[in-house]
């Protein structure tokens, strides 16, 4: 019996990807061809909504070109995987929390929203957004043990945060642009361990805010096979225009 194939990946930020680790990650999931895909959030960076003035010498973008971006990359990577999964991120939930502000924004909510420009069209896809009176808790259940979150938190120790909050379920997590893993002994099922992880950044891994302090940021992903029973999750870390998966593979990009 083969376990399911899982990949993960998160914060690319568009515009402000990091073009080689894009391309690594999607080289990846071509030879991996995945059971499931899922995105953590904030595919998009949605800058021209944000409520901070725009960075000094970041060249501005235009957004729809940005959508296009990031269609191509959901586009590319629903070719290789069974289903694709995009749990919504703080930055794309900036673009609703701008067009609530004027009813001019709420009229042209619809040709803007991620939720619904990144979903158009699509089948086998799962869009979980980000802020619902229904869902306060958004998340997507990857299986009866482990589920995805785009992030609770941006704390040091964010990963170890997120297991005492998961409340006995494993979860993977973005957000923190940084990669981190927790893993500790299920006491409530003997025998069993559930874990919390980061699997890295898509995005430039130097901060485009300007504070001039050193961040942690990795570009990486999370790879998963999923049993009937349990699971195992690897953090891969891309170097450059490389990275190596657990088969020993070694996957080289040159971005186009
Ligand atoms: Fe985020």
């Amino acid at each position: 019996m083969r376990a399911k194939t899982l990949l993960a990946f998160g914060d690319v930020h568009i515009p402000h990807q990091n073009a080689q680790a894009v391309e690594v990650f999607c080289l990846a999931a071509e030879r991996i061809k995945p059971d499931l895909i899922v995105c953590l959030g904030d595919i998009l960076d949605c800058g021209q909504f944000s409520s901070h003035p725009p960075t000094y010498g970041v060249p501005e973008t235009d957004y729809h070109d940005d959508l296009k971006v990031a269609n191509a990359l959901l586009d590319r990577l629903q070719a290789c995987c069974h289903r694709l999964v995009m749990v919504e991120g703080n930055h794309e939930y900036r673009l609703d929390r701008w067009a609530a502000q004027t009813c001019e924004g709420r009229g042209a909510y619809s040709m803007l929203a991620p939720r619904l420009q990144l979903s158009k069209g699509r089948s086998k896809f799962t869009y979980v957004p980000y802020g619902s009176a229904t869902a306060r808790y958004p998340h997507y259940a990857i299986n009866s043990r482990i589920i995805a979150v785009h992030g609770w938190s941006y704390a040091r120790h964010a990963t170890k945060h997120h297991l005492q909050i998961s409340q006995g379920k494993s979860v993977i997590h973005g957000h923190t642009h940084r990669a981190d893993s927790s893993i500790i002994q299920n006491i409530w099922s003997p025998g069993s361990v559930i874990q919390a992880r980061s699997g890295g950044c898509l995005c430039k891994p130097v901060p485009l805010y300007g504070t001039g302090r050193p961040v942690e940021w990795v570009n990486g992903f999370i790879l998963g096979y999923l049993g009937r029973r349990s699971d195992t999750l690897y953090t891969i870390p891309i170097m450059d225009n490389r990275c190596i998966l657990p088969d020993g593979a070694e996957i080289t990009g040159v971005a186009a």
